[in-house]
């Protein structure tokens, strides 16, 4: 990742901060990201820094048009170039917000991201879509009601950037994308802990842990320079089995086209 440029967006804390802390530690220069918790994303880029990697701090609510464009434009007039686009932030569980929330920010940012993107991506660049399963696998299987807006919207964003593919071909931009299982002691799993104790609690009980933000992390870091990644890709991180089913363990990944 030596001189590459690297934009993971809502990375100042959670998955998106230990994937940009990975690739700052594989030789990579980072944007952090935030949408308000500038001094988390500072202290993300103080510690790459340490590394002794570059880092720029951008806040910017991509759900807001000339934020997504300001922020592009920080990256353009720093860096010149972006290499890699993580998109990792993601949303729809607050409450409040209104109710086509989760989908101008799991749908249409994700997309005007990748638009404001592309004409300084060169040749051999890549986008990373972070996802989770229960939004991957939506429509084919149940997901837990409270995050049913989330699961949808980013199944939809999901779907509308694999659309894309024929364009970003054209411009030799691979697409990646990344799901995960519920991760532990994150803000999105303490909410539906809390909804639905009972779902976790047999999740527990059959996986023995739930998969951590290092494990799913490590994932994204990799899907993010795997030179044999093929356009198109999900990886699989943590158990693919539906709650209430079979047992699994969470080693490893599994690659579909
Ligand atoms: N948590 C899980 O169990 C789980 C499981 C599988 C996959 N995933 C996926 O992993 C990714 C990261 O999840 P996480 O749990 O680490 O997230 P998180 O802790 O909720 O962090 C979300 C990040 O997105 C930023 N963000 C939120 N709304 C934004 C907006 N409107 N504009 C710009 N940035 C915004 C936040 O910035 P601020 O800090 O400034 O608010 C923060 O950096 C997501 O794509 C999620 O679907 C999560």
């Amino acid at each position: 990742m030596k001189d590459k440029v690297v934009l993971v967006t809502g990375s100042s804390r959670g998955v998106g901060a230990r994937v940009a802390t990975l690739l700052a530690g594989l030789g990579a220069r980072l944007v952090i990201h935030c949408r308000q918790r500038a001094p988390l994303a500072g202290k993300v880029a103080e510690g790459i820094t340490r590394l002794g990697a570059q880092a720029l701090v951008v806040r910017a609510d991509l759900t807001v048009p000339q934020d997504t464009h300001r922020l592009f434009g920080d990256v353009a007039r720093r860096f010149g170039k972006l290499d890699v686009l993580v998109l990792n932030a993601s949303g729809g569980l607050e409450i409040d917000k209104p109710a086509d929330y989760a989908m101008r920010l799991n749908v249409d940012a994700q997309l005007r991201a990748v638009d404001a993107a592309l004409p300084m991506m060169p040749q051999g660049g890549r986008i990373v879509f972070v996802t989770s399963h229960h939004a991957h696998f939506h429509g084919q299987r149940r997901t837990v009601g409270e995050y049913e807006a989330v699961a949808a919207t980013k199944r939809a964003g999901e779907t509308a950037l694999r659309e894309r593919m024929p364009e970003l071909a054209a411009r030799g931009i691979r697409l990646v994308v990344v799901s995960g299982d519920v991760i532990e002691r994150t803000v999105t799993a303490v909410l539906l802990e809390r909804a639905r104790p009972e779902l976790f609690a047999r999740r527990r009980a059959r996986l023995g842990s739930l998969l951590s933000v290092e494990e799913f992390a490590r994932a994204v870091a990799r899907a993010s320079h795997d030179p044999d990644a093929v356009s198109g890709d999900t990886v699989y991180v943590g158990s693919t089995e539906p709650d209430g089913d079979g047992p699994t363990g969470h080693s490893g990944f599994i690659h579909t086209s």
